[in-house]
């Protein structure tokens, strides 16, 4: 029997030296892996021109789609044009620092092209090729029309320069490397998609458009899994508030499947529900926009939202 052992042994040494070999190996994949998705690729060339020559109206209404200004006007004041950032956005992950976008050159995104613009909103990539957090959320943006990104960078044009930029983000270490995210984005972003689910009813497809990607909704009334990506099985049954205080209600027919598409219009206009006084907390300033949109977009919206598929609530 004894003599079995020292065999043994030395297959364990083995077995452990080849262990050792093999973490080595997925280490050494794991850096050449970062070194090789440090600098992502930008989906489109700095100077391509298919960008340029926007219409500044329509960005308007792209803008307060896209709830831009909630997230990027300087917080203390109350004129929502003026994006010299510097919210302050909890999450799970540390305290985001919302960027200057005004177009102030050295500040803000003055001196960015068009297509810079197209590269932040559809890869998630800064004019250097760095990887922004998905605290911004370009997930959802990413499936934006290509016209309207023109509109809206014609639009950003026109509003006030502001000096100043944004405090660094206050991040634990961990989560201070930037080229981390590159693995967040293979493992759930899909650069160009949008999760809107389409009829052929145009009135519908709009308002998958509008919810799905610029009104970003899923990414308030979802909840998220341990790497903060939206867990599709609770996409707009509800979840925690990003920011941690709360929770943001179910938007499926399970808890507003009473409210007709006339309510959601109206709540979209002026914070009113049919069952609770107004909407508030981050709601309302989405109201803010959504109440500038014009009311076809509001309609939009309503149907495709009373168009989704009952889910349950999510346990907290
Ligand atoms: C939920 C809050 C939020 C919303 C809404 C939002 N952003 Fe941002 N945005 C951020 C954060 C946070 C960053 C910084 C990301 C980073 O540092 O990786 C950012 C970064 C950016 C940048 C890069 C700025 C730079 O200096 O590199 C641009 C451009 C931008 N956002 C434009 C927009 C536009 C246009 C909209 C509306 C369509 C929008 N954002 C909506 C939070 C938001
Ligand atoms: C920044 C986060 C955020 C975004 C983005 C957001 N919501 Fe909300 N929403 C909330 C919060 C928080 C509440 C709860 C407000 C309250 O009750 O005071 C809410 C409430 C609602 C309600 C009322 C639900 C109820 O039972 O009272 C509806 C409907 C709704 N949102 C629809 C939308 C739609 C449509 C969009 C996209 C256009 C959207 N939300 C985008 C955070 C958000």
């Amino acid at each position: 029997m004894t003599t079995h052992h020292p065999p043994a042994r030395a297959s364990s040494v083995r077995m452990r030296a080849m262990a050792g070999l093999l973490a080595l190996l997925v280490l050494a994949c794991m850096i050449a892996g970062i070194v090789i998705f440090a600098e992502g690729r930008a989906p489109f060339h700095h100077d391509d021109a298919s960008f340029n020559g926007g219409d500044a109206a329509r960005g308007a209404i792209i803008f307060a789609a896209g709830d831009c200004a909630s997230c990027h006007a300087r917080p203390g004041q109350p004129d929502r044009l003026k994006l010299g950032g510097g919210l302050a956005l909890a999450s799970p992950f540390g305290m985001f620092s919302v960027p200057n976008i005004s177009p102030d050159p050295t500040d803000g995104i003055g001196s960015w092209s068009a297509a810079d613009l197209a590269n932040a909103l559809v890869g998630g990539l800064s004019p250097t090729g760095r990887h922004y957090y998905p605290a911004f959320p370009y997930p959802s943006y990413t499936g934006i029309r290509h016209e309207d990104i023109a509109d809206l960078y014609a639009y950003l044009k026109t509003l006030p320069p502001v000096a100043g930029r944004a405090p660094p983000h206050d991040l634990p270490l961990l989560f201070r490397f930037r080229p981390a995210i590159a693995f967040w984005k293979v493992l759930f972003f899909r650069q160009g998609r949008s999760e809107a689910v389409l009829t052929g009813d145009l009135i519908h497809d709009r308002g998958g458009y509008l919810v799905e990607t610029l009104g970003h909704c899923a990414d308030c009334h979802s909840s998220r899994n341990l790497l903060g990506a939206i867990k599709p099985e609770t996409r707009f049954a509800g979840g925690i508030d990003p920011e941690g205080t709360g929770f943001v209600p179910n938007i499926t027919p399970t808890r507003i499947g009473e409210w007709s598409e006339s309510d959601i219009v109206r709540m979209l206009e002026t914070g009113e529900t049919p069952v609770h006084g107004r909407v508030g907390s981050t709601m309302s300033d989405v109201v803010t926009n959504t109440s500038q949109l014009p009311r076809s977009d509001r309609e939009a919206i309503a149907r495709y939202i009373k168009s989704l598929p009952p889910r349950l609530t999510p346990q907290p």
